[in-house]
């Protein structure tokens, strides 16, 4: 079978630490170049994985071996990045939020039906093992008996993480230029709600606050609370905050059953579950590198689903939908 030739656009956070590590171990696919304006990290990822290197995504265009881009630069350039492979006629797998709102978001959407090429939105959260355990205790095993009546979900990224990742003038502060850090935070747990629930949202209310870490040469901490109440009746509420404290990094989420029963995912590794019996129950979860969050496992979706001519099970639509809630979201939160 034709291997699927492939760029990893934008080699940062998640670039390239998640995207390229995943393309070079999918046998289906074959890491052809990395892409970056930044020439260290350009040649550090092609020295690495011994693939061409493009310091502009113009060359990265022209070249015949590439069929599909991932494209993971800062959300404010997704549109004009996106536009441009998809008028090429490459497939793009297209980092979270789409666009930095919905104007952007729907003109990507539709170039991609236009040019006939594949647009899968980057939301690895339904692959991420803990929350396809989840699923599958909810529906297979009942452990909810019906369903959840309520979600709770926390995520909690700390002052050292936030100050390494986004300093103060990073693009995620920046409400006009990308929508905020609440906007890009909040669409992979709002796609994780609809999928775990099989559900629409029908009212989402949020509220925000957002002030500077003195201590951490002045970056942001926010704290962001959105309430949403889905079609299927299932109450969610989700905090997302930064700088909660100096380490401490967490992302929870307890399920609450019509039964009684509760089931708490902790992080990525550790589910604990409160049923009939007066013990908690803990399963651990065995996974590790970009398998942990669902990385490996969308990209390699990705690449079977063009591979062999299907839509890929996360749709355009899917991406929207998520970018819409984070638009909402995020209408809470003052630029400071
Ligand atoms: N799916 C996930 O788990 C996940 C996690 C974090 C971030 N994200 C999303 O991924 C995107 C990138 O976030 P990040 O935190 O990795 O950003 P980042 O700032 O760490 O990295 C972005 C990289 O893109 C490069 N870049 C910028 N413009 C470019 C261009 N025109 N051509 C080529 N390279 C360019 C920058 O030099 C930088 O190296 C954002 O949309 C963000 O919302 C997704």
């Amino acid at each position: 079978m034709k291997k699927l030739g492939m760029v990893v656009v934008g080699l940062g956070f998640v670039g390239g630490q998640a995207h390229v590590p995943s393309v070079n171990k999918i046998k289906n696919a074959e890491l052809v170049a990395v892409c970056d304006m930044n020439d260290t990290l350009a040649t550090k990822y092609s020295e690495k994985y011994g693939c061409k290197k493009y310091l502009g995504v113009k060359e990265a265009l022209k070249d015949p071996a590439i069929d599909a881009a991932i494209i993971a630069v800062p959300t404010p350039f997704h549109y004009a990045v996106a536009m441009d492979f998809i008028k090429a006629g490459k497939h793009v797998l297209l980092e979270m939020p789409l666009g930095v709102d919905m104007p952007q978001t729907n003109k990507i959407i539709a170039a991609a039906k236009k040019a006939k090429v594949t647009l899968m939105p980057s939301l690895n959260f339904r692959f991420a093992p803990i929350y396809q355990r989840i699923k599958d205790m909810i529906y297979k095993d009942k452990i909810l008996g019906k369903g959840p009546v309520a979600i709770h979900y926390r995520e909690y990224i700390s002052a050292n993480l936030l100050a390494a990742q986004w300093p103060p003038n990073s693009w995620a502060w920046d409400k006009k230029k990308s929508g905020g850090p609440l906007f890009t935070l909040s669409v992979w747990s709002i796609d994780l709600f609809r999928w775990l629930l099989g559900a629409e949202i029908v009212q989402l209310h949020s509220v925000a606050e957002n002030h500077k870490l003195a201590k951490y040469g002045g970056t942001h901490g926010y704290m962001g609370y959105a309430i949403a109440e889905f079609s299927n009746g299932t109450i969610v509420s989700a905090q997302y905050s930064g700088g909660v404290s100096q380490d401490q990094t967490i992302v929870t989420m307890e399920l609450v059953g019509e039964n009684t029963n509760m089931i708490n995912a902790i992080d990525t590794h550790t589910i604990k579950v409160m049923a009939d019996d007066p013990k908690e129950t803990v399963y651990k979860v065995d996974v590790s590198g970009p398998r942990v969050w669902g990385h490996y496992q969308e990209v390699e979706h990705f690449v079977d689903s063009i591979l062999k001519g299907k839509q890929p099970q996360i749709t355009p639509e899917d991406g929207r939908i998520a970018t819409e809630a984070g638009v909402k979201i995020a209408k809470m939160y003052r630029q400071l």
